[in-house]
């Protein structure tokens, strides 16, 4: 790999700036100044120091990030903004994507990422991944209304596994619940919402998984997977 997409990819700054930093004599390839970005470097085995500091090379991506609404899950689109469309240049990458999909009005927890493997176990049906979601609905929903969640409804194409329904706030012809499902098929939380003759008027996933959405973490920006955060990732047995 050329030694400036190197230095852009451990995060040292952008192409235009890891040139200027090469150029000033600051990147020493195996102990030797190296002054052409252009050199080719063996990531992983030849040791690249930036003013006496160590860069290592990492492989795979974690970004959380906290959807708005509005923007597609999707890795491109060429009328609509996406997800990746929210990354900075810099973190940007042409191979990070979306784990799962969220609904262009649905908010909240994203993993963006680039581990394929790890992306394939988060959204195996065998796995059974619990998400948590908070729903905004119109209508009062009700006790009869968490047994069909629990016993799965049957739709035309599918009958949901069973589901809890936890009732936060109901009245005045409103309610706020917590969704756990441990599926992920299109629209699954606004149909079954549907299907007990109410409507979802707004939607926020929290969790899926271990993996919780930071509270502190505003709407429409993303930071990288904290240490402990991967810890639990370590949990679906494949290479982080
Ligand atoms: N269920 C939905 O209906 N929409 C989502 O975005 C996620 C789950």
């Amino acid at each position: 790999m050329r030694l400036d997409r190197y230095l852009v990819e451990v995060g040292l700054g952008s192409r235009s700036e890891v040139k200027q930093i090469v150029k000033k004599g600051l990147i020493k390839v195996n102990g030797q100044v190296e002054k052409s970005a252009k050199t080719h470097i063996r990531e992983g085995e030849d040791q690249i120091h930036y003013q006496d500091q160590e860069l290592t090379y990492q492989t795979f991506y974690y970004w959380m990030l906290n959807k708005p609404a509005g923007v597609l899950s999707a890795t491109q689109d060429s009328s609509s903004k996406t997800v990746l469309d929210l990354l900075d240049p810099d973190d940007w990458r042409k191979d990070l994507f979306p784990v799962g999909r969220l609904d262009k009005d649905t908010e909240g927890l994203l993993l963006l990422t680039n581990n394929g493997p790890l992306a394939h176990a988060m959204l195996s049906p065998k796995r059974h991944v619990t998400k948590v979601y908070r729903a905004l609905v119109a209508g009062e929903m009700t006790v009869e209304d968490q047994k069909r969640f629990a016993e799965g409804i049957r739709f035309k194409d599918f009958t949901s596994k069973p589901a809890e329904l936890e009732l936060l706030q109901v009245g005045q012809g409103c309610s706020e619940v917590l969704i756990r499902i441990q599926e992920g098929k299109f629209h699954q939380v606004k149909r079954m919402v549907a299907a007990c003759g109410k409507e979802v008027t707004y939607l926020e996933r929290l969790s899926m998984g271990a993996l919780q959405l930071d509270p502190e973490l505003a709407r429409g920006t993303y930071r990288a997977l904290r240490e402990e955060e991967l810890a639990l990732l370590q949990d679906y047995d494949v290479p982080l």
